[in-house]
């Protein structure tokens, strides 16, 4: 069976989620972000899905992860790239570069994190150890090297709760438990792929320091920096879907 990719479209970069709309229904968590979108990128059939909706209202701790991953499963997607932006605390990368994190830490609370919630007498602890899928993060990043885009290797995601940013306090306690981005999406979404058994890459978009790292204020950041995590994640996106198509 072939691969059928999906992507999750983060903040910002909702044009991307693109695409004639799929006939999907409700799950049994409820709708998801948006209507799920059929697309074709160098070739590839893709499904995408606007994470905060549109237009984009949804806030990260409101957003019902479970139907999004679950409405990605019966629409037939098997393996789900995931656009995140972030925000950069160690020095691994600048405002404006990617990378695909390899770990994560989970600092949210209150989300429905699993589907495995005692409703159905079913329940299973899914390992973990490798957050991010591992052949996908290796497709990804062959293909990025082979392309000569600039795109990192690991490091480690930190979801925070929002929709604030953090403290200066905060962005320093991340560090010192060794986060290298810190965004607000990632979980639960991997751990509902995991769960609902497809394939789980995040793609980090730097398009800040975080907070109490740079000079520049944080929003005047993100708008300096957008364009060019825009045009490396339009690159990659471009030169992946064209190798699965070759
Ligand atoms: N913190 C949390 N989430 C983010 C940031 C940040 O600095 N930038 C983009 N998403």
């Amino acid at each position: 069976m072939p691969e059928q990719y999906a992507m999750i479209i983060g903040s910002g970069f909702e044009e991307f989620a693109t695409g004639s709309e799929l006939q999907t229904g409700e799950t049994r968590f409820g709708s998801p972000s948006a209507a799920l979108r059929s697309t074709d990128i160098a070739g590839t059939p893709v499904i995408t899905l606007a994470r905060h909706g549109e237009p984009h209202c949804i806030p990260p701790h409101a957003i019902n992860y479970r139907a999004n991953l679950a409405a990605l499963k019966s629409a037939g997607a098997t393996s789900v790239i995931a656009l995140c932006t972030v925000g950069v605390v160690s020095a691994i990368r600048e405002s404006g570069e990617i990378g695909l994190p390899d770990q994560v830490l989970d600092f949210t609370w209150g989300r429905e994190h699993s589907i495995f919630d005692g409703s159905d007498g079913q329940l299973q602890h899914i390992d973990f150890t490798e957050p991010f899928s591992v052949g996908l993060r290796a497709q990804l990043l062959h293909v990025a090297r082979s392309a000569a885009i600039d795109c990192y290797d690991g490091g480690v995601y930190a979801t925070t709760q929002g929709p604030r940013l953090e403290s200066a306090a905060e962005v320093d306690r991340l560090e010192r438990v060794g986060a290298d981005y810190v965004g607000m999406t990632a979980m639960p979404e991997a751990a509902l792929a995991r769960e609902l058994g497809m394939e789980y890459a995040c793609l980090a978009l730097v398009v800040n320091r975080a907070a109490g790292r740079g000079d520049t204020p944080i929003h005047d950041d993100v708008e300096a920096s957008t364009e060019s995590a825009r045009s490396l994640t339009e690159s990659l996106l471009h030169a992946f879907f064209e190798s699965i198509g070759a």
